[in-house]
């Protein structure tokens, strides 16, 4: 065993019904490293960590810890070991309070009788954790309160209190602001310096880059090479993961914009929005840029019925529209790809044909089988599309991948017959080949005459693939670039709320 190793996996094998999501994975971690897991959606970076946690059995193969063999791990083994898990999901509960989320399921305060003492000292030693950490949570409040970003970080608080030795981090920035991930990274650095292990996980490659030190490739449950982070640019490291070169990060096809699809005017929605007025043609990619609350998903669910309007008219192909629920929007024409893909995307019990089609049930009327039929045929075109990872459409949902999650979700607006679409972060969580994917069924749909309006926080992929970009600033649009005028500078200009002219 090399010097410092503190995580030895060795020839680890894991088979699930009809997909081999492990071969023979060799993975060192050492202690004090951030130690990066690149790979593509399905390559088995989750699964690897699960076999750390206990979550999973290995079929074949040894894990070794500070250089002694582990048998069988169960979470709470894993746990007991000094070894913390933020999953790519997060796992909070909401109606508890801070404090009670960082002690949750440490068993050691159910024992002491003092309910009340413990209490306090829980809240106690959650303020000093948080306060370590450089993070301004009041420990008090229940955590359903707080954005994605804090969650995350009470996560970080619970894995520090327990003193762990390794944290896995599974995608922990795939939904923070620009400012949240800084701050997210320099709690790494923190936690390094105290000599913690870190493995993390990130579609963002970039990110990976800057703060690990070494970096592991995965692919098709293989790993691929374990290399310092600072030999690896970052086109490497995307050919050894999908094993060819992506040459078009951002394949715009420039269509002419025909008729009006969408108008919306003076649209307003008390301390949340004020006035917002725009249009989107038929050919269209209209982008919406601006900082993480600056209310643009807010926006998009009041035109969609998901939240109430105060005032402002919404026009569809020139024809003023009621909508007061997401029922009417798509029955108006205008399907809404939501950012929130795990509350409102998807039946994880059911099949991908099921959750592909769902939406559509109409267009599948008619005969039976013929029905049938189609469904599974759409279904199956949109995963060989978007090269979802999975061994069939009869597969459940809940059996794939974070990211093969989300191509299902897209999979289901994008069959749905609608003329404009709303997308918020249509590639968030998804890897840099399926992303050219999603960019090219983007393409699609405005070459086939729809609208499309895409709300990203991805500067370049908004740059990139809009025609148009609209920026909001706290509730205003400060900015519509067109042309020439459509740059880095401006774009963020305008979101900090600074004119552009
Ligand atoms: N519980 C399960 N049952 C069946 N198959 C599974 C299960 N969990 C994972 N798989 C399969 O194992 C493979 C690896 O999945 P894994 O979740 O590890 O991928 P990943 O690298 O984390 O991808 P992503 O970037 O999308 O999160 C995939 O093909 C997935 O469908
Ligand atoms: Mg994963």
């Amino acid at each position: 065993m090399a010097q410092g190793v503190l995580l030895h996996l060795e020839n680890i094998t894991k088979r699930f019904p009809g997909v081999l999501a492990l071969d023979k994975v060799n993975l060192e971690i050492r202690a004090g490293e951030v130690h990066g897991l690149v790979g593509e959606n399905g390559a088995g970076k989750s699964t690897i960590i699960k076999t750390i946690t206990g979550a999973h059995r290995p079929d074949e193969g040894n894990i070794y810890f500070r250089g002694e063999k582990l048998e069988t791990i169960t979470p709470h083994y894993s746990m007991s070991l000094g070894i913390a898990c933020i999953y790519q999901e997060l796992n909070q509960v909401p109606h508890m309070t801070v404090a009670e989320n960082i002690y949750l399921g440490r068993e050691k305060l159910k024992v002491k009788p003092l309910g009340i003492l413990n209490r306090e000292k829980m809240k106690e030693n959650s303020r000093s954790v948080l306060a370590s950490l450089g993070l301004d949570i009041d420990p008090q409040v229940n955590a359903g309160a707080l954005g994605v970003g804090k969650q995350q970080m009470i996560e970080i608080a619970r894995a520090v209190q327990s003193d762990a030795r390794l944290i896995i981090m599974d995608e922990p920035t795939a939904s923070l602001s620009a400012k949240e991930s800084e701050e997210l990274l320099r709690i790494i650095h923190y936690l390094k310096g105290k000599g913690v292990a870190i493995i993390y996980i990130s579609h963002r490659l970039d990110e990976v880059k800057a703060v690990c030190e070494r970096i592991t490739v995965l692919r098709d449950g293989r790993t691929i090479e374990t290399v310092d982070a600072k030999d690896l640019s970052i086109d490497d490291m995307v050919k050894k993961m999908v094993g060819r070169d992506i040459t078009h990060k951002y394949p715009k096809v420039k269509t002419p914009p025909g008729k009006e699809m969408l108008r919306v005017e003076r649209l307003t929605r008390k301390g949340v929005f004020k006035n917002v007025t725009f249009t989107v043609r038929a050919g269209e990619v209209v982008g919406m840029a601006g900082l993480v609350g600056a209310g643009r998903t807010e926006v998009v669910r009041a035109i969609t019925g998901a939240d109430p309007l105060d005032s402002g008219s919404i026009f569809v192909e020139g024809r003023e529209v009621r909508i007061r629920n997401p029922r009417d929007s798509i029955k108006a024409g205008i399907a809404f790809l939501t950012e929130d893909r795990k509350g409102q995307g998807l039946i994880l019990i059911q099949d991908i044909e099921f959750n592909s089609t769902i939406v559509n049930l109409k267009n599948y009327a008619g005969n039976f089988f013929l029905k049938l039929g189609r469904a599974r045929t759409d279904a199956e075109r949109m995963v060989q599309e978007l090269r979802t990872r999975t061994p069939g459409v009869d597969v459940p949902a809940g059996n794939l991948s974070g990211g093969n999650q989300q191509k299902v979700v897209i999979a289901k607006w994008l069959l749905t017959k609608s003329k404009i679409f709303i997308i918020d972060e249509p590639t968030r969580g998804i890897d840099v080949g399926a992303k050219v994917e999603v960019y090219n069924l983007i393409n699609q749909l405005v070459q086939n005459g729809a609208a499309v309006i895409m709300i990203s926080s991805e500067m370049d992929e908004c740059i990139g693939m809009s025609d148009r970009i609209i920026v909001m600033h706290e509730g205003n649009i400060t900015a519509e670039l067109a042309g020439s005028k459509i740059s880095n500078e401006n774009v963020m200009y305008a979101a900090s709320g600074i004119a552009v002219n």
